[in-house]
């Protein structure tokens, strides 16, 4: 059987008691560096050119990084020429440290400083695998064969490094597939590089730690980076980094934790891009301390320009469900979220006000995305989310029984297509269901007369050439038309709601008035923009009155405009 989970080994916790990173909140910012044009890039179907190389470069300097590695230049021709490129070119600035990769091989070391000849500062990133199936199955070599290779490449990058006194250098050893080290090993070789490099000499030295293939849970994680923080000699005098990967799916839960238990610096790539399930995401981490408060020193608000570039630069398209960068991120379809969303939206007074809001956990403006995005329709929807496209889009406030009533015929309407709904499709929906008037019943003109027995209203409507007469009395306008209706046409009339709403600016009518009847029994509804809210809610009347009525033999007129009240 291929599917057999029996195959698998469970990861071996790490046997500690001491734990302090659990109780640990994250205060601080860690040290950044992006590793897209190198991790990120080996993991590319096709490379990124150098033309994307250096477009990638400029985001990532645009966006605050000062730590960033920019290739492999010993081992990819293009590599080389890209460092070359940036020194020879002057266009790293001043306070960005670039950073490259080897392998801990004298020749490849040897290689990696000609690339870097002449640059202000750099990190030289060096490497050598040190887990049990590594040095087993791999190198077929023992604890002291791994640790003098880490020693060896740690001397040839001191003598190039003295060699070359006008860079500012900084060391950085990674104990490749650390996950998979025996700690004592681990902590180990890391001193023994250090023994070498003598960070507490002054030589600025970072040890990174790469979960390189992501094995266990991020707790296990951060246990061992404290393990390993608590046990190497020189730990003030270092930086602890961490690499994580994402096979498990956790490698921003794992690097946060790695923080917790003591890591100063992260390395990962800008929207997850690298080997396999992809590096440690910058963007979700720098925005997950943003949103507890904390300043990630990174400016990622143009997150559409972010993740168009990356794009661009590794034809891998962002996800629409990508956190804090996906289309769709912040983005409501569900009635109760859309309702939700709504009201706290509607209850904050400043922008500055403390963000809370349901559903939302950032202020999508904070990254230049609209909340015109936030409420979109589909067949999910529900009334508050019409409601708030029609105020939002068209300045019109429907009570909340016809909220009730359109959100049925918008769904019914998108549950027949199938999909989403826009601004525009509701507003003509709404419009044929409740505004369009039928001209039988067109209000022309009114008199309204008030005495101590209510109101005495006159009222023509209809076509021209074609026009009818009302007379009634009642304790209202919409009582004195209603009675008059039944008198004159036989047509009886319950108001079942009215209301009226004044317009605020920016449209041609001053006033809306939306009414429910019962008409000979059967439930209509209709809604009417006029200039002054007497006119609105007796045009409402007549139109409500008009869906129901057989009027000129257009029946199917009729029927096409009434809502059915009970769907
Ligand atoms: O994932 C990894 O282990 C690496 C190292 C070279 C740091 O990318
Ligand atoms: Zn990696």
């Amino acid at each position: 059987m291929a599917f057999d989970h029996r195959k698998y080994i469970a990861f071996e916790p790490v046997r500690k008691t001491n734990r302090r990173w659990p109780d640990r909140v994250i205060e601080r910012t860690p040290q950044w560096c992006a590793v897209d044009l190198r991790d990120g890039n080996q993991a590319l179907v096709k490379p990124m050119t150098v033309a994307q190389k250096q477009r990638l470069f400029e985001l990532l300097v645009k966006l605050g990084f000062k730590e960033i590695e920019i290739g492999f230049p010993a081992a990819s021709q293009p590599d080389f020429d890209f460092c070359r490129k940036l020194i020879e070119e002057h266009r790293i600035p001043d306070d960005v440290k670039i950073q490259v990769l080897t392998q801990a091989r004298p020749e490849l070391i040897a290689r990696t400083y000609e690339a870097l000849e002449g640059a202000k500062k750099a990190i030289v990133h060096v490497y050598n695998s040190t887990s049990t199936v590594q040095r087993e199955q791999v190198f077929g070599l023992d604890r002291a064969g791994i640790r003098d290779i880490a020693v060896k490449g740690a001397e040839v990058v001191k003598a190039h490094a003295s060699e070359r006194p006008d860079t500012e250098w900084t060391f950085q050893y990674s104990p490749e597939s650390f996950t998979g080290t025996e700690l004592d090993f681990a902590a180990e070789v890391i001193d023994a590089v250090n023994d070498v490099w003598r960070p507490d000499q002054g030589q600025p030295v970072v040890i990174n730690l790469p979960a390189t293939v992501e094995m266990a849970t991020p707790n296990v994680f951060a246990d061992q980076i404290e393990w390993i923080c608590d046990r190497v000699k020189y730990r003030e005098h270092i930086s602890i980094s961490v690499h994580t990967h994402n096979d498990r799916g956790c490698a921003v839960a794992a690097a946060e934790l790695a923080v917790m238990a003591g890591a100063d610096r992260v390395e990962g790539t800008l929207m997850g891009n690298g080997e396999r399930t992809g590096n440690m995401d910058l963007v979700t981490m720098a925005m997950n301390l943003y949103s507890q408060g904390v300043d990630p020193l990174l400016d990622l608000s143009g997150m559409a320009e972010i993740s168009d570039v990356v794009e661009a630069c590794t034809e891998i398209a962002t996800h629409p469900r990508h956190p804090y960068a996906g289309e769709l991120v912040f983005t409501a379809f569900s009635g109760s979220h859309q309702d939700a969303i709504r009201k706290c939206l509607a209850l904050r007074k400043q922008d500055d006000d403390p963000w809370q809001v349901a559903y939302l956990p950032i202020d999508p403006r904070d990254l230049g995305r609209r909340y015109e995005e936030v409420v979109r329709i589909n067949s999910q929807s529900g009334k508050g989310g019409v409601a708030y496209i029609l105020e939002r889009d068209y300045n019109i406030s429907l009570p909340r029984w016809l909220q009730i009533e359109f959100s049925k015929v918008v769904q019914r309407e998108a549950e027949t297509g199938g999909g989403e709904i826009d601004s525009l499709t509701i507003h003509r929906l709404f419009e044929r269901r409740y505004l369009k008037v039928n001209p039988a019943w067109e209000l022309k003109s009114y008199d309204l007369h008030r005495d101590e027995a209510g109101v005495h209203a006159q009222l023509s409507y209809g076509e021209e050439g074609r026009l009818e007469q009302l007379e009634g009395r009642g304790l209202g306008a919409v009582e004195a038309v209603s009675a008059a209706l039944e008198q004159t046409r036989g047509i009886r009339i319950a108001v079942e709601a009215y209301d009226e709403f004044a317009l605020g600016e920016g449209t041609d009518a001053n006033a809306l008035a939306c009414i429910r009847l019962q008409v000979n029994g059967e439930p209509r509804s209709a809604a009417a923009l006029a200039e002054d809210t007497t006119s609105a809610t007796l045009q409402a009347l007549l139109s409500a009155v008009g869906h129901s009525v057989i009027q000129n033999g257009s029946r199917a007129y009729a029927e096409e405009l009434a809502p059915s009240v009970d769907a």
